[in-house]
C-alpha cells in the first residue's frame, strides 16, 4: 500500500512547484515517521497521510480546499482500506494547512498532530528558507521591500492572496511555527530550525542595510 501511494504521489506531483513537490512529501514522511515513533502514533496512517498531504493544495487548485481531501479519498478507496482509516487520513489532509487555523478546542488525533508538526518543520530552517524564496519567486513576489510591513493577524483570505515580500513571510508565519508545535518531539526539533532562521535574518538585514547600522 505504501509503495502504491508513493508511486501515485510521485506521478501526481511531477510538475509541482519546487516547495510542494515529491521531495517535500518525502521529507515530511521521514520527519513524521520519526515523530510517530516517539509519540506512539499509528505508523500506517501517518505515513500515508504525510505522503498524500499536498497532492492537490488549494493554492494550486483555484482555492478549492476540498480538492486535496477528495483526491486522497478517491485514491485510498482504490487501496481497499477500511473506512475509519480512510476518513482519518482524509481529515488530516483537510485540516493540516497553516491557513486553516483549526478550532483550538477541537481534540485532534496524535496522527494529525504528528503530520502537522512534520509539515511545519519542513517550512522552517534551511529548507524552509529555500522553500519560501522558491514560492516567492514562483509568485513573483519581491524579496524585500522596507515600505511594505509584515501583516500580522491576516484573515485566511488575505493570507492566501498575499503578494507581500517574501522576507515578510518569516514574520507572518515562519517564526511563529515553533510555538505552534503540537508534540513534544516536534517542539524539540523546531528549536534548531528556528534559531537558524533568526541567524539568517540577522545576516540578511546586515547585508540589506550595508554599510548602515541595523
Ligand atoms: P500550508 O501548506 O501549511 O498551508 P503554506 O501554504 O502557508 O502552508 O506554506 C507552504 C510553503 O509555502 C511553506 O514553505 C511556506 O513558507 C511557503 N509559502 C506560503 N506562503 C508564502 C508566501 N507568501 N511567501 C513565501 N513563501 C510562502
Ligand atoms: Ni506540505
Amino acid at each position: 500500500m505504501v509503495h502504491r501511494t508513493e508511486k501515485f504521489v510521485k506521478e501526481t506531483l511531477l510538475d509541482a512547484e519546487g516547495g510542494h513537490d515529491w521531495m517535500h512529501a518525502q521529507r515530511v514522511r521521514k520527519l513524521a515517521l520519526y515523530i510517530a515513533s516517539k509519540e506512539n502514533a499509528d505508523l500506517l496512517i501517518v505515513e500515508l497521510a504525510s505522503l498524500l498531504h499536498d497532492i492537490a493544495d488549494s493554492k494550486f487548485n483555484d482555492g478549492d480546499e476540498e480538492a486535496g481531501p477528495v483526491k486522497a479519498r478517491e485514491f485510498l478507496l482504490s487501496l481497499s482500506l477500511e473506512e475509519p482509516v480512510i476518513s482519518k487520513i482524509e481529515n488530516i489532509i483537510r485540516n493540516i494547512s497553516f491557513k486553516t487555523q483549526s478550532d483550538p478546542h477541537k481534540i485532534q488525533s496524535i496522527e494529525f498532530k504528528t503530520v502537522q508538526d512534520a509539515d511545519r518543520l519542513d517550512a522552517m530552517g534551511a529548507i524552509g528558507i529555500a522553500r519560501a524564496f522558491n514560492y516567492g519567486g514562483y509568485k513573483n513576489q519581491p524579496i524585500c521591500d522596507p515600505e511594505i510591513l509584515p501583516q500580522l493577524n491576516m484573515s485566511k483570505e488575505e493570507y492566501k492572496n498575499s503578494k507581500g515580500p517574501t522576507i515578510n513571510h518569516f514574520y507572518e508565519k515562519l517564526l511563529l511555527l515553533k510555538d505552534l508545535m503540537n508534540t513534544e518531539t516536534g517542539r524539540k526539533m523546531a528549536i534548531r530550525r528556528h534559531q537558524f532562521m533568526e541567524i539568517y535574518l540577522e545576516e540578511f538585514f546586515k547585508e540589506y542595510n550595508w554599510p548602515g547600522e541595523f
